[in-house]
């Protein structure tokens, strides 16, 4: 595999970063986990976009423009030669002395890894998979905003290991106010009664490009579903906090296991035939272990 490194493409085993790189050092960075689908790049330009406001929300000057780093992205996905692959797109703080201060790091690292991905067995997108509400909440959006897709990923890692310790693949991390977040590397879609609802920004997630996707531009043209933008938040019957108020963090429920069914994102031919696919989905699996399971649950896993 080759690797794109600061303006070069090399062989993996050669694509190395000093030491005293602070994203090695303090996780400081962020990046992009980016999908390709039959030889396509998925909303590269929206990646990008999200990656620059990333790095402006931790103060990181780029060292490329996006145009550059979209030729990057564009040359390393041509370079290895894989029509389905997942791009891992990483702009660290770069190499500086001991010390957190990101101001003595003169030169961020820009790296471009293309390579194939499996987050969850196969058969699991076909018939769903059990998960785990996580005990650990999602990190507050005033510690560190997690709409900021930083190197920072260990509230999201540590939840992955309740999960794993529970036998399944996945859990669903609350806020710190009890509300549904998101996975710890996907954003959550719940379908009740044909309509497709998902948590706000507000609730402290990434602003997954997926997510979006399927407010924007799946949602508007399945007739029976309505944008997950919009969905009221205040106490209303059907709202969205009405609806989330149900579950709220009860502590007990987290080692009880609901059911969701991850995608492997949307390839856009089939985008009209899997929203329909979502909105027949049963999987309610095991009536009566907890809320959650009445509802059909999508993840999208673009991690
Ligand atoms: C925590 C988290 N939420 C959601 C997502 C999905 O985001 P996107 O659809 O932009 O790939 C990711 C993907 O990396 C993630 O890490």
């Amino acid at each position: 595999m080759k690797v794109w490194l600061d303006g070069h493409l090399v062989d993996k085993q050669h694509a190395t970063v000093p030491v005293y790189d602070h994203g090695l050092l303090y996780g400081d960075g962020v990046f992009e986990g980016i999908r390709v689908y039959n030889g396509r790049v998925f909303k590269l330009r929206t990646h990008l976009e999200r990656l620059e406001a990333s790095a402006k929300a931790i103060h990181l000057t780029l060292h490329y423009t996006l145009r550059e780093i979209e030729n990057a992205v564009r040359e390393t996905v041509a370079a290895n030669g894989l029509k389905d692959a997942y791009i891992r797109l990483v702009v660290t703080r770069g190499a500086g002395p001991l010390g957190l201060n990101p101001f003595t790091c003169p030169k961020p690292t820009t790296i471009v890894i293309v390579d194939r991905i499996q987050l969850y067995p196969p058969e699991m997108y076909e018939q769903g998979m059990p998960v785990i509400v996580a005990k650990r909440p999602r990190i507050p959006i005033e510690c560190l905003d997690p709409s900021i897709k930083s190197l920072n990923y260990l509230n999201n890692i540590l939840a992955k290991v309740e999960a794993i310790e529970a036998g399944v693949h996945e859990a669903i991390m609350l806020n710190t106010d009890g509300e549904v977040s998101e996975c710890t590397g996907d954003n959550i879609f719940f379908i009740r009664g044909g309509r497709v609802v998902t948590p706000p920004i507000s609730a402290g997630i990434l602003n997954g490009v997926t997510r979006l996707f399927v407010m924007n531009e799946i949602a508007p043209v399945c007739g029976s579903f309505h944008r997950g933008r919009g969905v009221p938040h205040g106490n209303r019957r059907g709202s969205y906090r009405s609806f989330l108020d149900r579950w709220r963090a009860d502590r007990r429920r987290s080692r009880r296991t609901c059911h969701a069914s991850p995608h492997r994102g949307i390839q856009s031919a089939r985008w009209r035939e899997r929203a329909g696919e979502l909105k027949t989905e049963a999987v309610v699996r095991d009536d009566g272990v907890n809320d959650l399971q009445r509802h059909t649950l999508v993840m999208f896993d673009h991690v």
